[in-house]
């Protein structure tokens, strides 16, 4: 195991009625910015609650809507500007990743002299942030509590993920009833997202972190327990809380400090979605299966078996034999859970296999299977 610094500053309140918590943000100021989605916060009641929390606790509150999946560069700067305009002393998202996302880096912004995309493909630039804050209503990112925030610029089909301590939300609000009505494409693409975000981590060359590995197979079966049961019924309580836990363990720095490794299926598919726009979770549901089968080699076969010993309870002795069994119930999984399994099917075809690869390769060297643009074309290439 290597070493590590652990520290999550978040403080989550889990939970149903845990929105009530929301008048804390009286510690960081009198004036708020509330960003939000394309309005699902309206539909459920969220929105609500939520702003009625915050003008019983006194806060003025400012407004930035309609932030888009895979949130964008301009709407980042409309925030900044919100927060410059109005002196506004804290961000706080409604919604799922994307929404997150954004308010951190405007949260960011505002602490910069200069345009937020600097932060995005600069993450050394990020030197303060006001106050971040979240009401989770989608798990799958774990964005709620953790470094990170993904932001696109599509004039440039570029799509980053920055990080910094500064982005770790100060208090992040996790109801699962809020995600029950999550529909059940969201509720797919999220899982599969959860379950990738361990995978990056899960499969290391760093030996004896078995803390990390352990808990990293705990986690997802507990998204192979439990996306199926939110499908089937997505007001299953239960189901949808663990689906929201796992989503904030599986990022939060539990399960790769000391077991680090660079991520790759991520970096492939941001790609895929910066010239295409897909939901990032279908495009890793596709890709992973692909980056499995290409991993898989001797000296691989014995980290695919534990995967497959340890979460799909194989019971083969060979490694090899149990590592693509393993595979297959990946991929099977992915299917159980309607989500995509070809790059055609969300609209993907060849055409810029080797710009993708060719931006993707630098966020792929220093991984499990290190890849290059060739190697990554060929996973595109398997995955059409
Ligand atoms: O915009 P609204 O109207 O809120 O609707 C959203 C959106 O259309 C909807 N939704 C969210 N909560 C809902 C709901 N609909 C009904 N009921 C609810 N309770 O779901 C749609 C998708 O939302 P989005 O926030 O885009 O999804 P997700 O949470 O999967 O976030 C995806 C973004 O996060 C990035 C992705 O690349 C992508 O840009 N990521 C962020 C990470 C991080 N910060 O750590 C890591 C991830 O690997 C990922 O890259
Ligand atoms: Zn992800």
């Amino acid at each position: 195991m290597n070493n590590f610094t652990y520290s999550i500053p978040t403080k989550v309140h889990f939970g149903k009625g845990q929105i009530v918590h929301l008048k804390e943000l009286r510690e960081s100021g009198n004036k708020v910015l509330l960003v939000y989605g394309g309005g699902s916060i309206k539909k459920n009641g969220i929105y609500d609650r939520a702003v009625g929390l915050l003008k019983e606790a006194g806060l003025e509150i400012f407004e930035l809507s309609g932030v888009e999946p895979n949130p964008k560069i301009e709407s980042v700067r409309k925030g900044v500007a919100l927060c410059q305009e109005h002196e506004i002393d804290m961000t706080l998202a409604i919604g799922g990743g994307s929404v997150i996302d954004c308010a951190k880096v405007i949260a960011a912004g505002v602490r910069y002299d200069g345009d937020p995309w600097d932060l995005v493909i600069d993450p050394k630039k990020i030197r303060g942030a006001l106050p971040i804050y979240s009401v989770l209503t989608l798990a799958a990112t774990g964005s709620e509590m953790d470094v990170f925030a993904v932001i696109s610029d599509m004039d440039k089909n570029e799509k980053w993920g920055t990080s910094s301590d500064y982005l770790k939300p100060r208090m992040s609000v996790l109801d699962p009833e809020y995600t029950y009505s999550v529909s059940a494409k969201q509720t797919s693409a999220g899982t599969a997202d959860i379950m990738s975000h361990i995978l990056e981590s899960y499969f290391t060359n760093v030996e004896h972190a078995d803390v990390q590995a352990r808990f990293a197979e705990g986690l997802l079966k507990i998204c192979i327990e439990n996306g199926p049961k939110a499908l089937a019924d997505p007001r299953d309580y239960d189901a949808r809380a663990n689906l929201m836990w796992a989503s904030s363990m599986a990022i939060n720095g539990i399960i790769s400090g000391g077991a680090e490794v660079e991520w790759c299926v991520h970096p492939m598919e941001h790609e895929l979605s910066a010239f295409y726009d897909i939901t990032h979770g279908e495009g890793l549901a596709i890709l992973t299966p692909h980056w499995m089968e290409f991993a898989l080699n001797d000296s691989t076969a014995g980290k695919f078996a534990d995967y497959g010993r340890n979460v799909w309870g194989i019971t083969e002795t060979d490694d090899i034999t149990a590592a693509k069994e393993a595979v297959k119930c990946t991929r099977n999984f992915f299917k159980q859970m309607n989500l995509p399994s070809t790059l055609s099917e969300v609209g993907i075809d060849d055409k810029y296999f080797e710009v993708m690869a060719d931006k993707a390769e630098k966020g792929c060297k220093g991984s499990f299977v290190p890849l290059t643009a060739a190697d990554i074309i060929k996973i595109y290439e398997a995955s059409k």
